[in-house]
């Protein structure tokens, strides 16, 4: 075995991962499927919704997959009863919260593990108005399942542009752009970056949305080209 290679088990089976490489890293090697919602292949791992965990040598506490290590000679099972539970009740949480109803991935690993969608009948949902602020897209936090992937692709993963962050706390945490101004006030330079990493409906292109509220083509041009024109008033003035 090489000096910058370990050895550990998986389900069973004995695999040789390089030193530093994740638990998700060696799941995808050896072809085991664990769901994940935060991690994306282009963004940093941050361990946020801890729907990826597994259980490493039958520890006191599971393991997020997407940015724990493996070990030398550990014992590793991506899918027992335990595993199986917490992830079961993540997604019952979320749903309890939060609209999944255009998630169709989550929606795939509640059928899989089975989660009881009344569970939490009592559950503050989270409720907002969509955000209709610039021609480009919408956001409609209400879908949002704080995973980060857009702030960070907003930010030092692809994009160095910082127009998101977050603002409130607990329950109340959404993301923001710095102070709540709107999107065409803040950096965005609206690459839709974002949009393409959002793993819910939460951000929307505004046509597929003006498309979903039925409008007319006329309203359509008005709707997606109101900040052109604003501008170009506004320089025909100057
Ligand atoms: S808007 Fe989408 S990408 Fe951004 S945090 Fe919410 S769910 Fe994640
Ligand atoms: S996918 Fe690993 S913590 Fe979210």
């Amino acid at each position: 075995m090489a000096e910058d290679t370990i050895k550990l088990i998986l389900d069973g089976d004995e695999i040789e991962m390089p030193k530093g490489a994740t638990l998700l890293d060696a799941a995808n090697q050896a072809g085991v499927d664990i769901p994940v919602i935060c991690y994306h292949e282009a963004t940093s791992p941050n361990g946020l919704c801890r729907i990826c965990v597994v259980d490493v040598d039958a520890g006191r506490i599971l393991q997020p997959a997407c940015v724990a290590e493996c070990q030398a000679d550990s014992k590793v099972e991506t899918r027992n009863e335990r595993v199986e539970r917490s992830r079961r009740t993540i997604l019952e949480m979320l749903n309890a919260s939060v609209n999944l109803a255009e998630a169709p991935e989550i929606q795939g690993m509640m059928d899989d593990y089975a989660a009881d969608e009344a569970r939490f009948p009592e559950a503050r949902r989270r409720e907002t108005e969509v955000i209709d602020d610039n021609p480009f897209y919408v956001r409609d936090y209400e879908q949002c399942v704080l995973c980060w992937r857009c702030v960070q692709v907003c930010a030092e993963d692809a994009q160095f542009t910082f127009a998101l962050t977050l603002k409130n706390r607990g329950h109340e945490t959404s993301v923001a752009t710095a102070f709540d101004i709107a999107m065409t006030e803040s950096p965005c330079v609206f690459c839709g970056q974002c949009i393409g990493v959002c793993p819910t409906g939460a951000l929307k292109p505004k046509v597929q949305w003006g498309m979903e509220q039925g409008w007319s083509a006329d309203e359509m041009r008005q709707k997606t080209r109101r900040e052109r024109k604003r501008k170009a008033e506004t320089s025909d003035g100057e």
